[in-house]
This record gives C-alpha cells, sequence and structure tokens, in this order.
C-alpha cells in the first residue's frame, strides 16, 4: 500500500488594514470604556477595514499573495481554494469564487466554510484531507472578515461590537512524505443546541422556526418583503446576538478538551507543545485555558490586544506572527484551537 502524504503549511500571510481604532475611538458611537473592555476582553485596539477599498475577499487576497510567494509558487499553481468567513462580500456567491477571480487563478474548485471562528480550523482540515487523498497538491485555505460592517454601533450593541476586528490570514497546503512533519490530526465538534447563543438571526430564512421569542415580522410581512423587511431595520434586529457568558463558560470547558483530544491522539502532552494558538476570542478565554493545562506563557501566542476578535482569521493572523517572530521553529508541535457560534470547536495538531 503506498503511503498517504501528509499536508504541511508550506507557505502563510496575514493581512490587517491600516486603520487602528483604539477603545477610545469607540466612546463616540457607545457608552463604554477602555478600562471595561481591556479587563473583561484583554484588547487595547482593533483594525477596521477601510469602508470601500478593502472587503473580506480583498483583504484575504493581500494575505493569500503573501503565503503563496512564501510557498515558493505562483497564483495559477493553486489547485483548490478553501475561504472560512462569516462576514462574505456577498450573501451568495462566497467568497472563494471572488478570490478566484481577483487572483487571475485558473478555473478551479473553490469552497466556502461557515463555520465563524472555528472556520479556519475546520478549512485546514478540509484541505488536509484532499492532500492525504491524492486529488491536490496547493490548496489555499484563507480565513478573513470584515466585522466592522456589521455590528450595531450603539450602547445596545456594545458587548459585541468592541470585540471584534477586521483582517485575514492565509495558508498554502502542500503534500510532504517527511516523517513526522506536517498536520498529524484535526478534531472537528459541534452542538447545535446552542445555535442562537451567538448568532445573527436576520436576514435568513427561519421565519421564527427555531425560537420561542420572535425576532421578525414574518407573519404580517408581504410576500417578498420577508427576507428583509423595513420593520427588521426598525427594531434593530440585523446585528449579531451574544450571550457572552453563556459562550464564556462553554469556551473554557470546550477549548481544553479539544486540545487535550489531539494530543491523546498522537501520543503527546501538554509539556509537548512548543506553541498553542487559540483562536483569540477573549484574552482571559485564552488565560483560563493555559491555567487550566498548565502552560507556560511562552507556549501560548495571543495577539488579541492589537487586532481584537478577527473570528476566522484570528488563528491564521496569529500563527502567522508568531512564524514571524521565530517564536516556531522547523520540528516544532504546533497546537491549533479553536470555539465558537455554532457552537463549534476544532483544533490541529502540527509538527511545523
Ligand atoms: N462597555 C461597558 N459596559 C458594557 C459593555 C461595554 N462594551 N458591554 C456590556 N457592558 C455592561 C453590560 O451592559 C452590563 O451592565 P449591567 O450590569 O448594568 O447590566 C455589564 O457590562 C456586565 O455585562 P455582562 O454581559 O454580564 O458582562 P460580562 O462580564 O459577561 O462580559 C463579555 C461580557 C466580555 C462579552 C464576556 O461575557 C465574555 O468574554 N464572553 C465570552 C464571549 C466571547 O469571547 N465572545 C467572542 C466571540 S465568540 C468567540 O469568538 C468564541
Amino acid at each position: 500500500m503506498l503511503a498517504m502524504p501528509r499536508s504541511k503549511i508550506a507557505g502563510i500571510g496575514m493581512y490587517v488594514p491600516s486603520n487602528i481604532v483604539t477603545n477610545n475611538d469607540l466612546l463616540k458611537y457607545m457608552e463604554t470604556s477602555d478600562e471595561w473592555i481591556q479587563e473583561r476582553t484583554g484588547i487595547k485596539e482593533r483594525r477596521y477595514a477601510h469602508r470601500t477599498e478593502e472587503t473580506t475577499t480583498t483583504m484575504g487576497v493581500e494575505a493569500a499573495k503573501i503565503a503563496i510567494e512564501r510557498a515558493g509558487i505562483t497564483p495559477p499553481d493553486i489547485d483548490f481554494i478553501i475561504f472560512a468567513t462569516l462576514c462574505p462580500d456577498y450573501y451568495f456567491p462566497g467568497c472563494g469564487v471572488l478570490l478566484q477571480r481577483a487572483m487571475k487563478m485558473k478555473e478551479i474548485g473553490a469552497l466556502d466554510v461557515r463555520n465563524q471562528c472555528s472556520g479556519f480550523v475546520y478549512a485546514l482540515s478540509v484541505g488536509d484531507q484532499f492532500i492525504k487523498s491524492g486529488m491536490y497538491k496547493n490548496i489555499l485555505v484563507v480565513g478573513a472578515e470584515k466585522h466592522s460592517f456589521g455590528l450595531d454601533f450603539t450602547t445596545r450593541g456594545r458587548n459585541i461590537s468592541v470585540i471584534f476586528g477586521d483582517g485575514a490570514g492565509a495558508v498554502v497546503l502542500q503534500p510532504t512524505e517527511e516523517n513526522n512533519r506536517g498536520i498529524l490530526s484535526t478534531h472537528l465538534h459541534s452542538d447545535g443546541d446552542s445555535a442562537e447563543i451567538l448568532a445573527m438571526y436576520n436576514p435568513g430564512t427561519h421565519a421564527n422556526h427555531w425560537m420561542p421569542e420572535k425576532y421578525a415580522d414574518f407573519d404580517e410581512a408581504e410576500i417578498g418583503q420577508m427576507f428583509f423587511s423595513h420593520k427588521m431595520i426598525d427594531k434593530e434586529q440585523i446585528f449579531p446576538n451574544m450571550d457572552g457568558q453563556a459562550v464564556f463558560k462553554k469556551a473554557v470547558i470546550k477549548f481544553p478538551e479539544v486540545i487535550l483530544e489531539a494530543l491523546s491522539a498522537n501520543g503527546l502532552q501538554t509539556t509537548d507543545i512548543k506553541v498553542l494558538i487559540p483562536h483569540q476570542a477573549n484574552l482571559r478565554i485564552s488565560q483560563f485555558v493555559q491555567h487550566k493545562l498548565k502552560l507556560t506563557d511562552d507556549q501560548v501566542y495571543n495577539n488579541i490586544q492589537k487586532f481584537g476578535n478577527t473570528t476566522a482569521a484570528s488563528i491564521p493572523i496569529a500563527l502567522c506572527e508568531a512564524w514571524e517572530m521565530g517564536k516556531i521553529k522547523e520540528g516544532d508541535l504546533v497546537c491549533l484551537a479553536a470555539f465558537g457560534s455554532g457552537f463549534t470547536w476544532a483544533s490541529a495538531l502540527l509538527r511545523w
């Protein structure tokens, strides 16, 4: 039997908009404070995309250009695109095809992944299977978000809007025959019972089917106005919703669980981890996970202080920064772990 190749990250890149938005900058929109935001989330500042010149896709393109160049290939060499985001340029089609067009790639497959905070790890896992099966040789995996366009910038939405930032990260996956290198395993989970705890309900086709509470006026709305109605806008029903404490409670259980699952699947211990890159949800969550797993400060990389929570982009951005800073070297064991809306959670263990 032929040995299955492993996937390795052959190139990595990141892009964040130049516009820095501090906690104090948010005071002009809502009642909040630098102190509250830093104490609860660890965030000092985040980046917001240029209103018209930058989109989720264009930021993904910028990150992809760097990843592709670092992999020593060119855009026409890419044979599959996987794009993870929760804020796509269009409701449909997805960002994958927009990136394919923008980067003048061949008529290759383009897949969008909608798994929010764990989107990048899910996307990486999908890419890993295609590489292992031998179907593709150069897969571009992108995580990108332009949150600043869709948040509630009033005091009502402050528990969510202060957390999120814009940016993108990308990797190129290639097969490797090298022993003990590349992605060792990935682990994916979901619990749809909590779908509404962190969600953006409208616009959508749910018609209040899943919730006792009514989230829009579907019964009275004219046909043709059900998807997006004036009432939805008037009643501010078009923004994301989050029960922050419920997210926190589940996250601090599922993060350690999925990290230990990855280690156990490979016969490894927490002390073997060189760097853990947790999804940058909230610094308090990362610190809780670090404490629970008894990891040292050197073993966990966080950059939410500078970029906020960039959802599907947070892991590739943090991984790219950690690598650029020399914190990850060849042969190091790297663990990626994510938890978020869905709920979905996931981990990946890789030997750099
Ligand atoms: N500025 C000032 N006050 C605020 C803000 C704000 N930005 N947001 C909420 N408050 C107020 C609330 O109105 C409330 O006031 P009240 O007591 O007068 O009613 C008070 O602060 C406490 O509100 P809580 O929601 O209970 O605050 P909590 O301590 O839970 O902190 C937070 C909120 C930071 C969201 C926390 O629940 C949390 O970290 N949850 C995890 C959620 C998370 O990380 N989400 C990221 C996205 S999902 C992901 O990536 C996994």
